[in-house]
């Protein structure tokens, strides 16, 4: 059988790690996307010797990036990737903080927006019609426990974003479950990354204090379970969220 290309971004970050991690060991060819050249480069390092990957750096901010990402899978010989993984990210902090909506540019909000939303979209519609016509496709759009539960520090760009991600998750997955092609989220709790390094410290461990499990996840317990609804049992899984929070929320 040949081995399935996923499409991994923002494959640079702490999260990333474990999803790659993940899919490697479920025998997916993996394509490493993020902006961050050198952390690609030390993320293909990690992992070498456990499965075939490629990179590709790009700025998700530019249209073109996942037609740019298709061409270089296209030229390095592999199939066209079936499962994607919209991990990228970003959040806008000030001292350690969000703005709320008085203190906020609309440039912020624009951006957050630009990357956390429009990207996975645009990445969505670059492989959707791959999958399609191979009647078989994954598509793992990576929230927040924030877009789902009460948002704490997160902020409004962010957790506004974080949000819109679960109902692009859900408008992918009812217009195109029929194709065989699945959409679903995960929304992680706290992970300690670049990402949640923006905080400070007494944020930090406010979020470790609200956790049940009384820890932040790894980056392989979330890659686990994105590698999970990326897999070939989860077919019949579609349009829903995976909280994978330590019971920091809980529905
Ligand atoms: N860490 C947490 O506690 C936490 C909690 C909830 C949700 N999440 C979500 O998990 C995902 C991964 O987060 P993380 O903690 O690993 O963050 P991270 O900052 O470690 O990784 C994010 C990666 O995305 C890349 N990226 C950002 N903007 C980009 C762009 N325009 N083009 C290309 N690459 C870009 C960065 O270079 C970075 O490598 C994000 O979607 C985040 O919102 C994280």
């Amino acid at each position: 059988m040949t081995q399935r290309v996923a499409v991994v971004t923002g494959a640079a970050g702490t999260i990333g790690q474990g999803v790659i991690e993940n899919l490697l060991e479920h025998g997916r060819k993996v394509v490493l996307v993020d902006r961050d050249e050198p952390r690609l480069r030390a993320a293909r390092d990690r992992f070498a010797g456990q499965g075939e990957m490629m990179s590709v750096a790009v700025d998700l901010l530019e249209e073109t990036a996942p037609a740019l990402v298709a061409a270089s899978i296209e030229e390095n010989g592999w199939q066209p990737a079936t499962i994607v993984i919209n991990n990228a990210a970003i959040t806008v902090k000030h001292g350690g903080k969000s703005h709320d909506i008085l203190q906020m540019t609309l440039d912020e909000w624009a951006l957050v927006h630009r990357i956390n939303v429009t990207a996975p979209m645009l990445m969505a519609r670059q492989f959707l019609p791959a999958m399609v016509a191979g009647r078989w496709g994954r598509i793992v759009n990576i929230s927040s426990r924030a877009g789902r539960y009460n948002p704490h520090q997160a902020g409004p760009s962010y957790t506004t974003t974080k949000a819109a991600v679960l109902g692009l998750t859900r408008s992918i997955a009812n217009d195109f479950s029929k194709h065989g092609v699945t959409c679903n989220s995960v929304a992680p709790g706290l992970v300690m990354s670049d990402m949640t390094g923006q905080l400070t410290p007494q944020l930090l461990q406010a979020l470790v204090d609200r956790t049940p499990a009384g820890r932040g996840g790894s980056p392989r317990e979330l890659g686990a379970a994105i590698a999970f609804l990326a897999s070939e049992d989860a077919g019949f899984i579609t349009g829903t969220c995976l909280d994978v929070n330590g019971g920091q929320s809980m529905a």
